[in-house]
C-alpha cells in the first residue's frame, strides 16, 4: 500500500511517515534532525496507541545534560534520526488503549520516555506513566522523575547516606544538586555541604537547605572543605563535575567515605588513585538512573512514587529555574550549557 503523507507534511515527508496509520491530526515536537545542530520545530502525525500505550498531553518537560548530549551524538544511546530528544514530562491523559488500567484519561501524570517527551503530545508504555497526587502541581511534579530519581538513587541506594552524615555535593545548584539537598536534608537528615561555581549558586543551595557552601571557582575544594569540617572529611560525595572537581572530592573523604560519581559536566573524566581507596577505606561507585530504569524497573518504579510521596507530603519542594517555550528549545540548551542554570530547566508546552 502507497504511503499516506498529509498535505500539510508533503514538503517534509520525513517527518509524516506515521501518516500511513491513518492519523491526520498533528502535534508541535522538537527535532533533532542533524547531530550538532539546531534543533527544529516540526509538525508530527499522530499514530494511533497501540493497546497497552496512552496518549499523554504534555504540559512541561524537563531539558537534561543528556539530551543535550544525544543530539550532539555524544551519549551511550543513539537514536536513529530524526528523533525528538526528552526524558521525562508531566502532563494529562488524553487517550488510553484498550487492555490500560493504571491510569484513566484526565488523569494527571509524570512519565519518563526514551527521548520522545520535548512535544506537545507523548504516546508511551503506561507502565512508565505515574499518577500526580493532588497536592503536586504540574511543574512540580515535572522536576521528579530524572532530578529526584538520581537524588534518591545516589545517596539512598548507593551511598546508604545515614542521618547526620555529612554530605558534599558538587554542582550544587544545578537541577540535580538541588535535588541532592532536598533529599539529604528533609527525607535522610543529613547535612550538606554544597560545592558550587559561583557566589550566587552558593547562595542559592543555602537558601535551598544546605548547611554550608563552597565557591569552588576560587580556590582548592579540598582546603574549603577542610576549613568546615577538619580533616575528619564528608562521609558522602556525590560528584556532578569530574575532572579535579571529582579528585578534590575524593580527597575531601573521611575514613569509610563513599563517593558517587553521577556526572562529568565538566567534560573531564578523572582517572581514579585506588591508592586513596585502600588508606582510607573508601568506597567508590557510579550511579547511573537509566540502568534501573531499564534493568531494575520495579526499583525505580518504586522510587518515583516515594519522589511523588515526599513531594504530597511537603518534605521536599522541587525548585525550577527556568522555564522556556518549546520554540525556544535552543536557548535553553544554551542556558544549560552556558552555566547559567539554577535549578531544573522545563520547557513549557501550554
Ligand atoms: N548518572 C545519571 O543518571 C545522571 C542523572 C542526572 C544528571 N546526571 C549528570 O549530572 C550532571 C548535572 O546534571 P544537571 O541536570 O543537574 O545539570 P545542570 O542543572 O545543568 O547543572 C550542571 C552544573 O554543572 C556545573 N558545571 C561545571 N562545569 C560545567 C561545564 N563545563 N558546563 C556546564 N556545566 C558545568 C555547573 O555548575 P557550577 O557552575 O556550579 O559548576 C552547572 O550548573 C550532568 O553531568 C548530568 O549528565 C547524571
Amino acid at each position: 500500500m502507497a504511503a499516506r503523507v498529509c498535505a500539510r507534511c508533503l514538503p517534509r515527508a520525513w517527518l509524516c511517515r506515521r501518516a500511513r496509520q491513518g492519523y491526520g491530526r498533528h502535534y508541535r515536537a522538537a527535532l533533532c534532525a542533524e547531530l550538532k545542530q539546531p534543533l527544529a520545530i516540526g509538525d508530527v502525525a499522530r499514530r494511533p496507541v497501540q493497546p497497552h500505550e496512552v496518549r499523554v498531553d504534555v504540559h512541561f518537560c524537563g531539558v537534561n545534560f543528556a539530551d543535550i548530549l544525544v543530539c550532539r551524538g555524544q551519549y551511550q544511546e543513539k537514536p536513529p534520526l530524526p528523533f525528538t530528544p526528552g526524558l521525562e514530562f508531566s502532563g494529562t491523559v488524553l487517550e488510553t488503549g484498550a487492555d490500560v488500567s493504571t491510569v484513566k484519561e484526565g488523569d494527571r501524570v509524570i512519565g519518563v520516555s526514551n527521548f520522545n517527551a520535548m512535544a506537545e503530545e507523548c504516546v508511551t508504555d503506561q507502565k512508565t506513566l505515574w499518577k500526580i497526587p493532588e497536592k503536586v502541581s504540574l511543574q512540580e511534579a515535572a522536576v521528579l522523575p530524572v532530578s529526584y530519581g538520581t537524588a534518591i538513587f545516589a545517596l539512598e541506594h548507593r551511598a546508604r547516606t545515614q542521618p547526620r552524615e555529612t554530605v558534599l555535593v558538587t554542582a550544587a545548584a544545578g537541577a540535580t544538586g538541588l535535588a541532592m539537598i532536598d533529599v539529604a536534608t528533609n527525607v535522610l537528615q543529613a547535612k550538606v555541604i554544597a560545592a558550587a561555581g559561583s557566589d550566587e549558586k552558593c547562595k542559592l543551595a543555602m537558601q535551598r537547605g544546605a548547611q554550608s557552601s563552597v565557591n569552588y571557582s576560587q580556590g582548592s575544594l579540598k582546603e574549603a572543605v577542610k576549613k568546615l569540617v577538619g580533616s575528619r572529611g564528608v562521609n558522602v560525595a556525590i560528584d556532578m563535575v569530574g575532572g579535579d572537581v571529582f579528585l578534590e572530592s575524593l580527597r575531601s573523604l573521611a575514613g569509610e567515605g563513599r563517593i558517587v560519581v553521577v556526572g562529568f559536566a565538566g567534560g573531564n573524566i578523572a582517572s581514579l588513585p585506588t591508592n586513596l581507596l585502600l588508606l582510607k577505606n573508601i568506597s567508590a561507585m557510579g550511579l547511573r538512573l537509566g540502568h534501573y530504569q531499564h534493568q531494575d524497573f520495579a526499583v525505580f518504579s518504586k522510587t518515583l512514587s516515594s519522589a511523588l510521596q515526599y513531594c504530597q507530603q511537603g518534605l521536599i519542594q522541587p525548585h525550577t529555574g527556568a522555564v522556556f517555550n518549546l520554540e525556544k528549545i535552543n536557548d535553553a540548551f544554551l542556558h544549560v550549557l552556558q552555566r547559567k542554570s539554577t535549578g531544573k530547566v522545563l520547557l513549557s508546552l501550554k
